[in-house]
């Protein structure tokens, strides 16, 4: 019986380079992908299975977690990671792209927690410490506009994790936050490419502005392994910090937080001007 850990969203990205990061550290790992195509080059590592579920289809979900139990490996860890990002303003986006940005990032989220939970509290009595990392962002401790559907995801992650937690915590299952700040990975481009939103309206001029800022915030990010190893932290330390924020000067955003929000508002409309993220 080996120690295994369920990431969702392999294909890129975070999940990706933490499926790595976890096999070279000895665990089997379990990630979700969507398509035949999804698990590229972690298809042929040994210690690796891909399940094949989007996080918004519970029967998916519920069929990748009968493997993990018909294959008899103790589920230690989940990281909840997939996600998406959509952009544009609160008054334009389309309800289609503003419901997505909840069924995957929230709603996904507690419907693979629910099912893995079985085997989560299995695994606490037969003696082990399993934990859930939920993989936030900074966008869930502020909020930058035009990404303000997605921070609006993000803030429930949080709630999502604490209440988890407190409800989890008389079971000895531990649940943690790990918020990056900009990380170099496909999100970016993909945020990019949803140009809908802006079209034909009064936001139009907005969207000369807004892809130099993502630009340089995706080019001022950190490496994926830099949240892969937060995530490892998160899993294996003895006393792990329920809430991590992975991120350049990540004690400016919490300064920045504690401000009075009119503050924060001429600080985000100054850093858009000068294609700056926090
Ligand atoms: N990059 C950043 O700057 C940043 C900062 C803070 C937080 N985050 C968070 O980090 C996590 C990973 O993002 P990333 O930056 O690594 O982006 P990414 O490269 O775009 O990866 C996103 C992953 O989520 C998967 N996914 C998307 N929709 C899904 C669905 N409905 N069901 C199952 N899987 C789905 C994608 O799979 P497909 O290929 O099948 O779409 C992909 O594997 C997200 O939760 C994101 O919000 C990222």
């Amino acid at each position: 019986m080996q120690d295994s850990i369920l990431v969702t969203g392999v294909s890129s990205g975070i999940g990706l380079t933490t499926a790595k990061y976890l096999l070279d550290r000895g665990f089997h790992v379990y990630g979700s992908v969507r398509g035949d195509a999804g698990a590229g080059e972690l298809a042929e590592k040994p210690g690796f299975t891909a399940l094949q579920f989007d996080v918004r289809d519970r029967d998916a979900i519920r069929a990748g977690i009968q493997r993990i139990l018909a294959d008899g490996n103790r589920l230690v860890g989940l990281v909840n990671n997939a996600g998406v990002a959509i952009t544009g303003p609160v008054e334009t986006v389309s309800e289609v792209e503003y419901r997505r940005q909840f069924e995957v990032n929230v709603f996904g989220l507690v419907a693979v927690c629910q099912e893995a939970l079985p085997l989560l509290h299995a695994t606490k009595e037969a003696g082990f410490e399993p934990r859930i990392v939920n993989i936030g962002s900074v966008s869930g401790y502020l909020t930058s506009p035009f990404t303000t559907i997605y921070s609006a995801s993000k803030f429930a992650v949080e709630a999502l994790t604490d209440g988890l937690r407190r409800e989890l915590l008389p079971f000895g299952i531990d649940v943690i936050s790990v918020a990056p700040g900009p990380v170099k990975t496909p999100i970016w481009k993909k945020g990019r490419e949803q140009k809908e939103a802006f079209q034909n309206n009064r936001y139009s001029e907005m969207l000369d502005k807004l892809d130099p800022y993502t630009e340089a915030a995706e080019a001022d990010g950190v490496e994926p392994e830099v949240v892969a190893a937060a995530i490892y932290e998160a899993l294996t330390a003895k006393d792990p910090q329920p809430a991590v924020l992975v991120m350049k000067k990540g004690w400016m955003a919490k300064l920045l937080k504690l401000t009075p929000k009119r503050f924060q508002d001429r600080f985000f409309v100054k850093r858009l001007a000068e294609n700056r993220r926090y």
